[in-house]
């Protein structure tokens, strides 16, 4: 019954957001929390422990420059092998700052992206107050500006992976 309702609460707001955020394809942090985190862990953890970038490649320790094959074989099938070989490339290519920064705060980023912001013609926006994301940073945490373009860019990507067309 409890799982019917929230089910139900789930739809409904897919429903309603969808217009907003043009929202049809799988969110790829929900995509890895149901499918991978059980082995591996939290995706941007797993990414900079394991995997590296070299050029324009994303290399395994094991899988060295076959990793996008082995992941069509891998728990994952289509589309999603480039969408999360992406994710990966991109958690992989910087440091780990919004865990350290900001989650004692805002939990994960994926859930505070979920919960609280939204593209509006591309640029994202709190959903709660209407501000463009980047304007709101300028004046959060004392963050420098290129803090602000950092945690712009990161936000922005995972909203992107959040709201997949
Ligand atoms: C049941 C446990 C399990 C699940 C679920 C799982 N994996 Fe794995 N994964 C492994 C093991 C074990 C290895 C090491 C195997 C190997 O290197 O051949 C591995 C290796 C990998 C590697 C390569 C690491 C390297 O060093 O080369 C990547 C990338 C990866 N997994 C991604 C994923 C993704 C993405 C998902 C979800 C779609 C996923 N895994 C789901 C167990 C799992
Ligand atoms: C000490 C707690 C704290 C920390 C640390 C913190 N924030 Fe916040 N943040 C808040 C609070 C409280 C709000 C909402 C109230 C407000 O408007 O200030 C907020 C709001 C936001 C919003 C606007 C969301 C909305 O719904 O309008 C963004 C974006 C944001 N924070 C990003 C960050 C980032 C990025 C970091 C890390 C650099 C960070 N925050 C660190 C407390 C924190």
């Amino acid at each position: 019954m409890r799982l019917t309702l929230r089910t139900s609460i789930i739809l409904i707001l897919a429903v309603m957001l969808t217009p907003v955020t043009g929202a049809t394809g799988l969110d790829l942090h929900w995509l890895w929390d149901d499918r991978c985190a059980d082995c591996h862990g939290h995706s941007g953890a797993f990414a900079r422990q394991f995997l590296r970038v070299s050029g324009d490649e994303l290399q395994g320790w094991h899988h060295v420059h076959d990793l996008r094959l082995f992941l069509h074989n891998h728990y994952l099938a289509g589309k999603e092998v480039d969408a999360v070989y992406n994710m990966l490339y991109a958690q992989a290519s910087i440091q780990e700052r919004f865990k350290n920064e900001c989650s004692n705060c805002h939990e994960s980023a994926s859930k505070f992206v979920r919960d609280r912001l939204v593209f509006r013609d591309g640029v994202l926006f709190s959903r709660i107050t209407g501000h463009p994301v980047r304007g709101f940073l300028e004046h959060h945490k004392n963050l420098e500006p290129d803090d602000v373009d950092f945690y712009t860019e990161l936000l922005t990507r995972i909203a992107h992976e959040v709201y997949r067309p």
